[in-house]
């Protein structure tokens, strides 16, 4: 089995982001969203990887080289333009051949793993093997309708009055059908070609289409709110080991990685929570929940729930809560005694601050 994982897109929702960087590179446990896809491509058993990829294609590649590091053997392959997740099938033909494959949304978490749901699609090889998850209101998302024996009977693209609350999933197990399938669906009405449209089609023509329900825990990290739950999520399972240093002055509670040069001096660090490489941790407070990126500076500051990107500084500001902040973005107070606030904001940005 090879696999197909889609790093292209426009993540419209990741503004401002998704200006600077691709949103598949934003670090959930300071690890980049599409390391952890891969990690859990490799966890099936596949090496040979095609990452579909856009505009932001060298900065992926990067990051990922050629896979050797996760033990992968990695293909890249351009996307012109965001034409739609089976539109990557399509570009995807000669790397593909006559493989099954697994096809993974760049920017899905499922932590808890699908190994068991692989196995289910090698055991019985339908033409088509989507995942499902159950979801309080499934408006938003692919819907599948199942049969009694977890047949896919339909599959509908953000209906108004949903008939299941079966959310697809973004990891779908193929055989080479897919392939007619792609060629013979046209763009949707947005324009693209819908993954969704490629699998009906299948369904329509009487193959055999089944479905999975997983279990685990699940996170489209699509906008910052998903970004900072599955990072929370994620930081509930770490285990705290300190390479960096540590004064005599600070305290950590609970599980907290401090990285190789980074310093803690005069702080509470309340776990989990990740201070990176090389970042100062000064007079401040920072934690639950919270990673930090290599070459911040924290001083003076309460920060929790967040996660800073690399070479953030964070300076005199006394409760930041559930924030992402850019690469080398800073935080700050104006200045003893100001009563006003002050800032230098990109498009798309939002910023809260108390009235
Ligand atoms: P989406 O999150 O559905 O689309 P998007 O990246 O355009 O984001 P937004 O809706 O915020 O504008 O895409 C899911 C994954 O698939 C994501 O990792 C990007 C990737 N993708 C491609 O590689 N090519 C494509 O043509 C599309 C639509 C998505």
């Amino acid at each position: 089995m090879k696999a197909l994982v889609l790093a292209g897109g426009s993540g419209t929702r990741l503004r401002p982001f998704s200006y600077s960087m691709p949103k598949q590179l934003i670090p959930i446990a300071n690890t980049p969203v599409l390391v952890h896809v891969l990690r859990a491509v490799r966890d099936l058993g596949v090496t040979k990887v095609g990452v579909v990829v856009g505009d932001r294609g060298p900065e992926i590649e990067a990051v990922l080289g050629d896979g050797s590091r996760l033990g992968l053997r990695i293909t890249y392959l351009h996307q012109d333009a965001p034409r739609g997740l089976a539109h990557t099938v399509s570009i995807a033909r000669d790397f593909l051949g006559e493989d099954d494959f697994v096809m993974y949304l760049g920017d899905n978490m499922l932590p808890d793993g699908v190994t068991g749901i692989a196995a289910e699609f090698a055991a019985h090889r339908p033409a088509a093997q989507v995942v499902v998850y159950k979801v309080p209101d499934p408006r938003s998302f692919g819907v599948a309708e199942l049969g009694p024996d977890g047949e896919v009977l339909r599959l509908v693209e953000k209906p108004r009055e949903p008939r299941s609350d079966l959310a697809l999933v973004g990891v779908y197990f193929f055989t080479p059908a897919i392939h007619a399938a792609v060629d013979a669906i046209e763009p949707s009405e947005r324009g693209e070609l819908e993954i969704t449209d490629a699998v009906q089609w299948l369904v329509s023509s009487g193959a055999d289409v089944r479905a999975s329900q997983y279990g685990g825990y699940w996170k489209d990290t699509g906008t910052v709110e998903d970004v900072l739950a599955c990072n929370r999520h994620l930081l509930d399972g770490l285990t705290g080991h300190v390479e960096g240093h540590v004064d005599a002055g600070s305290v950590l509670v609970g599980e907290v990685v401090v990285e190789a040069g980074a310093r803690v001096l005069r702080s509470r660090i309340e776990g989990p929570a990740i201070i990176g490489a090389g970042t100062v941790v000064e007079r401040s407070r920072v934690g639950p929940h919270t990673s930090l990126g290599r070459g911040c500076r924290v001083t003076g500051s309460r920060l929790e729930g967040s996660i800073a990107l690399d070479e953030v500084s964070v300076t005199g500001v006394r409760d930041l809560r559930d924030s992402l902040i850019g690469r080398a973005a800073s935080v700050g107070t104006t200045g003893r005694g100001a009563d006003h606030h002050r800032l230098v904001v990109g498009d798309h940005a939002r910023v809260e601050v108390v009235a």
